[in-house]
């Protein structure tokens, strides 16, 4: 199997490794804001859905079950209706998304993160401006356009414009700024909650972080690969001049990016038949299991119901919100330590370790509630037990921050070669979409139904793709992109598809 810290095949490659110089830092962050918007939905939305006169005005009916006497905690917001809401954003997203392979081949990375920015930035204003239940769910949807693209786009433009030994880390700022949105969100909705047309002001807002992205990005240019590939070799070697660093040898990097671009062009097959081929199995495999996995580790459920389930659990709803933003802020934490490790000690190492950590705390959180509110759900949770909730569900966060979190973005995008990255990144984020919405569509009634035994369901999945990574997934730390075909090559399971 491909070890971590491989020497690829064909020394000429030496060259392409890791300076980093000011300018390729300061691409990679503009780029990397792309995950803001992402992130604002995620920590805007669950903590909407708690605030009273957006219920009011929108979906009455939930509030009136909750004034039931000596409600079901684990039920009291079980309402298809307010999880079609939030989750109508990623059937949007996914047909963005696959439609974004195209796009992102024929204008660019750059034009299709300015266009998801757009995109994004008139779904917050109908938003904001909603006054009833049509402009809202339409403002989703445009907010899922936008998403749809800038998630396909992002990594793949922060994987191809990385210094190849550093790329996970630069990868790992995608994440990260998903992690300041959800915070940022979880802040806003705090002070927000508190005002009567407060939910407007959340769900306005979303135009915030659409703009910094979309500004951002209009300064950026192309990453090398792409200009490549759309015959701009001039502006190319520019590019890579200014990133690599003026002083660098930029031609064996310029050279592979030809050869690779020119392997694209000899085949003139339609990108979504050929990852279907033999030899791009493993690919396709790990496009399609990691980003559904990552979805069930369960950050999800914890990411967009935190305030739900706290409040639901017992906690006020102040405190939800509370509860919330700590959980934001450690794993925002937590990215960054992934930052640091995950080229040096590699993807497998992070995606072991994070994994072991998130089953543990799962089972954690199963055994606390099933000891404190038990099956009828009907026991309030004392204050100590919450605390210890909290606390596992942060270990918990802080697990995923610095495994599943980032790396299912780094992945998918790092190991195509260039003629279908773009449609393995589609395909990846169209994965996490639909399977965020399955998961979302039904979590609540999950856990109305199964209660503590809800989180079990994810720590056996976690079990699973713990396992997966331990046999099937190569490590990829420090290998070029247009090399990358070694660590299938080595792989003692996956060689006999790529040979
Ligand atoms: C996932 C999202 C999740 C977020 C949490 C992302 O990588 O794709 O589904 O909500 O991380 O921070």
């Amino acid at each position: 199997m491909a070890a971590g810290g491989l020497p690829v095949d064909g020394g000429n490659l030496d060259g392409l490794s890791g300076r980093i110089t000011l300018s390729v830092v300061i691409t990679c962050v503009v780029a990397g804001t792309s995950g803001l918007i992402f992130g604002y939905d995620i920590g805007i939305s669950g903590g909407v859905t708690t605030m009273v006169p957006f219920l009011k005005k929108f979906f009455p009916f939930v509030l009136r079950k909750a004034a039931e006497t000596k409600p079901n905690m684990y039920c009291i917001y079980d309402s298809h209706i307010l999880t079609a809401f939030t989750s109508s954003l990623y059937i949007a997203g996914l047909a963005s998304a696959l439609l974004a392979s195209r796009l992102t081949a024929a204008f660019g990375r750059r034009n299709i993160m300015v266009l998801g920015g757009c995109t994004f930035f008139a779904g917050a204003a109908l938003n904001g401006g909603a006054i009833n239940i049509a402009m809202l769910l339409l403002g989703r949807i445009l907010l899922g356009f936008g998403v749809g693209f800038t998630n396909q786009v992002a990594p793949v433009y922060l994987s191809e414009m990385a210094p190849p030994k550093w790329r996970g880390a630069f990868n790992t700022g995608f994440q990260f700024f998903l992690g300041i949105g959800v915070v940022a969100a979880n802040c806003i909705n705090y002070g927000t909650a508190k005002i009567s047309w407060g939910w407007r002001l959340s769900l306005g807002l979303a135009a915030a972080p659409a703009a910094i992205m979309t500004l951002g990005a209009l300064l950026i240019s192309d990453t090398p690969a792409s200009l490549v590939e759309r015959g701009k070799l001039t502006q190319a070697k520019q590019v890579l001049l200014r990133v690599r660093g003026h002083d660098t040898d930029i031609e064996p990097e310029l050279t592979e990016l030809i050869r690779s671009s020119e392997i694209a062009k000899a085949s003139k097959e339609e990108p979504f038949i050929t990852i279907f081929e033999r030899q791009h199995r493993p690919h396709l495999v790990m496009s399609i299991l990691i980003p559904f996995f990552q979805q069930l580790t369960g950050i999800n459920i914890i990411a967009f119901y935190a305030p739900v389930l706290f409040q639901s659990v017992g906690f006020g709803s102040d405190s939800a919100l509370m509860a919330a933003i700590i959980l934001g802020l450690v794993n925002l934490g937590s990215i960054m330590v992934s930052t640091f490790v995950v080229d040096r000690y590699g993807r497998r190492f992070l995606f072991i370790e994070g994994g072991l950590q998130m089953f543990l705390c799962q089972v954690g959180v199963a055994c606390v509630l099933a000891v404190t509110t038990g099956t009828s759900g009907t026991e309030r949770i004392s204050k100590g037990y919450a605390i210890l909730l909290l606390v596992l569900m942060c270990i918990y966060a802080a697990g995923f921050g610095w495994s599943w979190g980032p790396l299912s973005w780094l992945i998918p995008s790092e190991i195509f070669p260039l003629k279908i990255r773009p449609t393995g990144q589609s395909i990846s984020v169209a994965v996490n979409f639909a399977v965020t919405f399955v998961l979302s569509q039904t979590f609540l009634s999950m856990l109305c139904h199964f209660k503590f035994g809800t989180f079990l369901f994810y720590t056996s999945w976690i079990a699973v793709m713990t396992i997966f990574v331990v046999l099937f997934l190569p490590e990829t730390k420090g290998v070029p992109l247009d090399s990358m075909h070694v660590v299938w090559e080595r792989h003692r399971y996956w060689r006999r598809f790529v040979n």
